[in-house]
């Protein structure tokens, strides 16, 4: 089978939304497509059974737990180089933009979720990340792991600093980029209750050509992944400011990730 083209997989994802468009009625779901066609892996891999349910009580007894004091403050500053309590040999400032990423975690009545493990993950400026099946012939910085952590405070608010991540190329079809993005994990209280996501930039010109963004359908959603620019954020002479909140329940929840999808 060859590879297809942009103008192929946009064309399909135009296709599948005017479709969408005349089936649609008020009071529809507008859930993520989790088999949506242009995306190409999710054919293969998306759930085709109902979740199994597993005892959580059991799965506690295995799963990974933390404690507050495992978290260095430094953990969240993905800027110094070196980073506290890893084995990361690296010393000096890494190549790229400067940014600082806070906002707050809140349930669907706007409660702030204090205390919680905020894990990030991103490529670097030049949109490669550290890892073994990294394709992307993009140079390493071997001054950014692409990897933070923190937990939230008693407003629920967590803070970054980090790079300003670049696109980058996946293997979907012929010329496909990922829009810029950080990988968000938030813990909850136990492992089975992790959600992960992804935060993307305003403005990006790729959301239109990119099938994971579009297998969003709901616009509102697709918004929610979005940061904003806070210019009261921007630090003088120093960084650019975003501010993203992550909605845990209800109608305005923030979209998050079927288990496995990781681009
Ligand atoms: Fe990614």
């Amino acid at each position: 089978m060859s590879i297809p083209t942009q103008q192929e997989i946009s064309a399909e994802i135009a296709e599948i939304a005017e479709a969408a468009g005349r089936a649609a009625r008020p009071g529809d779901d507008a859930r993520t497509r989790i088999d949506y066609p242009p995306y190409r892996s999710s054919i293969l891999r998306h759930p085709t059974k109902d979740p199994r349910h597993a005892d959580p009580e059991t799965i506690e007894r295995w799963a990974p737990c933390f404690g507050q004091r495992d978290v260095h403050p430094l953990e969240a500053d993905l800027t110094i180089g070196a980073h506290a309590g890893t084995n990361s040999a690296v010393s000096g400032e890494p190549i790229g933009e400067r940014i600082t990423v806070t906002g707050r975690i809140v349930d669907g009545d706007g409660r702030p979720v204090a205390g919680q493990l905020v894990e990030i993950w991103q490529a670097n400026a030049a949109g490669r990340y550290i890892h073994k099946n990294e394709q992307h012939p993009a140079p390493l910085d071997p001054n950014f792991t692409g990897v933070g952590r923190c937990l939230t405070g008693p407003d629920g608010e967590y803070h970054f600093r980090t790079i300003k991540p670049g696109p980058y190329p996946w293997g979907n079809h012929r010329n496909a980029w990922r829009p810029a993005h950080i990988h968000f994990s938030i813990f909850g209280r136990a492992f089975t209750q992790r959600l992960v996501t992804q935060m993307y930039f305003p403005g990006d010109p790729l959301f239109a050509l990119d099938p994971i963004y579009q297998a969003i359908t709901d616009q509102k959603a697709r918004d929610a992944l979005v940061a904003t620019y806070d210019h009261d954020l921007t630090v003088p002479d120093h960084s650019m400011g975003y501010r993203w909140d992550v909605v845990l329940t209800g109608g305005g929840r923030t979209w998050t990730e079927p288990e496995e999808a990781d681009e």
